[in-house]
């Protein structure tokens, strides 16, 4: 087939299947796989351990957990690598990884928390911003305006986090004047426990990233 003869003369395969996909994949990859040809999967909560267990050897692997911002270049993708893979290749992988993203190298025991933080730092992030959306146009803001003074407003937020050399919390902090109207809504989203909302989203993250790659 197609990815057979790819894969025959290729230096590094990159997995980009589903994960339940992966098993099949690799079924149809394992009588042509060359032992020192670098897997980089891409596919959510599969260990590097169960695609050595299907290859049934040890193989040069690295998993990476991309987010989708890499699409517009402005991804951050955290990676590892098993001991089988060779400085060249870690190096290899590190640019590949590269493109259209920065790269943070952890353990692969770091992982899911990595997809946990992707999980509630979009999907939470995003649904934060479609019920800000939604209170301010019942403010009486025509949708269209409230539309994009809400995707620029956080924008300008997380670009200004990203430079500055203050924690998000002394920003907040620092915009949060005594007696102002940040401070007023500050104490609201406490008293209505924001951390614990935060802290249960993180947890039930993690935990099905969890049982994902068991
Ligand atoms: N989107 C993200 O931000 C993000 C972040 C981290 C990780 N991921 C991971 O990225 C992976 C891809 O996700 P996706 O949403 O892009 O999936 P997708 O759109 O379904 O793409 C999967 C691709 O794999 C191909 N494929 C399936 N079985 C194959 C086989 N046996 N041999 C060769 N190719 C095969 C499919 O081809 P056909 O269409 O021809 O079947 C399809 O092009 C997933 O494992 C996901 O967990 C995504």
């Amino acid at each position: 087939s197609d990815s057979r003869s790819a894969v025959a003369r290729a230096g590094v395969i990159l997995l980009a299947v589903k994960p339940q996909q992966i098993y099949a994949a690799l079924g149809v990859l394992q009588s042509v796989l060359k032992k020192n040809q670098l897997i980089i999967s891409i596919a959510a909560g599969i260990a590097m351990r169960s695609i050595e267990t299907i290859l049934a050897r040890r193989h040069p692997i690295v998993r990476a957990m991309p987010n989708l911002p890499l699409t517009i270049n402005e991804g951050i993708t955290a990676w590892c690598a098993n001991s089988a893979v060779g400085k060249a290749q870690k190096r290899i992988a590190q640019n590949f990884l590269s493109a259209g993203a920065m790269t943070c190298e952890v353990k692969e025991s770091q992982l899911n928390a990595v997809t946990a933080l992707s999980a509630v730092g979009q999907g939470v992030l995003y649904t934060f911003m479609a019920l800000l959306l939604e209170e301010i146009v019942a403010l009486r803001v025509p949708r269209a305006a409230a539309d994009q003074l809400v995707r620029t407003t956080i924008a300008g937020a997380a670009r200004l986090l990203q430079q500055s050399a203050h924690t998000a919390r002394e920003l907040a902090a620092h915009v949060a004047t005594k007696g102002g109207i940040t401070e007023a809504a500050l104490k609201s989203v406490q008293r209505d426990h924001f951390n614990r909302l935060i802290t249960h989203a993180v947890r039930a993250a993690y935990a099905r990233a969890q049982e994902l790659s068991r």
